[in-house]
């Protein structure tokens, strides 16, 4: 739990970060260990309050029952109401990169603030839907923002391209901010989403959807770096 971790996940980029929504819950030890052969090197970690979405995910035991099991950086993406009631028991639970929506907040200068005293890193998410503009004033304050590319909510939905034309925003008008993606990411769209400025790309569907998942994520690794995916592949 330190902001050390961040220069990790920094370092880790360009990375596919396996997001845990489709991931098998009742074998976490095990799914944990294959994600680790396969090469993963940052875990996201999909948060949902069924308030904020309509959906219902997990908590705290379950980052703190991760937390256990490796020592690999948690993302944690905090699709929840009230971002800052749960921010300094996640950290607890062992988070050390929190990212609320700039949606769920009426100050994102503000809950930025006192989620980077609680020593962890820091990113701001937005979803397709809700005015750029509203991220101009926290730019300065975050260490990384989550450009959804879907409405944040639901695993398996379909890529929103305006998520390529905000990354490539950002890019250029903050060049050292982290920039991460999150929904629909597949063979298809990562390396759009690179060539974008992407550094850190979620993926849920095209990893848990696939029975090997170290093949899912090389050939996730190759189509980041340019490779077409191969003829007939469905991933
Ligand atoms: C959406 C979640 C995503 C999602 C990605 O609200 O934040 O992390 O699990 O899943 P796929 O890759 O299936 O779109
Ligand atoms: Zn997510």
């Amino acid at each position: 739990m330190s902001r050390a971790k961040l220069d990790s996940i920094r370092a880790a980029g360009p990375a596919i970060l396996p997001s845990l929504l489709q991931c098998d819950f009742g074998d976490l030890r095990t799914e944990i260990e294959k994600l680790t052969v396969a090469g993963t090197r940052v875990l996201h970690l999909d948060v949902m309050d069924g308030h904020f979405v309509p959906n219902l995910t997990y908590g705290m035991p379950i980052v703190e029952g991760l937390r256990r099991h490796t020592d690999m950086p948690l993302d944690v993406h905090l699709m929840i109401s009230d971002p800052i009631a749960y921010a300094q028991p996640m950290v607890d639970a062992g988070a050390d990169l929190l990212t609320f929506h700039v949606e769920a907040v009426d100050d994102c200068v503000e809950v930025a603030g006192k989620i980077r005293d609680m020593g962890v890193g820091v990113g701001v998410a937005i979803n397709p839907d809700t005015d750029f503009a509203k991220l101009d004033c926290c730019l300065d304050s975050v260490d990384m923002v989550l450009v959804m590319s879907v409405n944040a909510g639901f695993g398996g939905q379909q890529f929103n391209p305006v998520a390529l034309d905000r990354l490539r925003s950002l890019k250029e008008r903050k060049p050292d901010l982290l920039l991460e993606i999150d929904g629909g990411i597949k063979a298809e769209t990562i390396g759009d989403a690179r060539a974008a400025g992407c550094d850190l790309f979620v993926v849920g569907s095209a990893i848990f959807g696939q029975h090997d998942y170290e093949t899912a994520i090389n050939e996730l690794t190759q189509a980041m770096h340019g490779s077409p995916p191969a003829a007939g592949d469905q991933s």
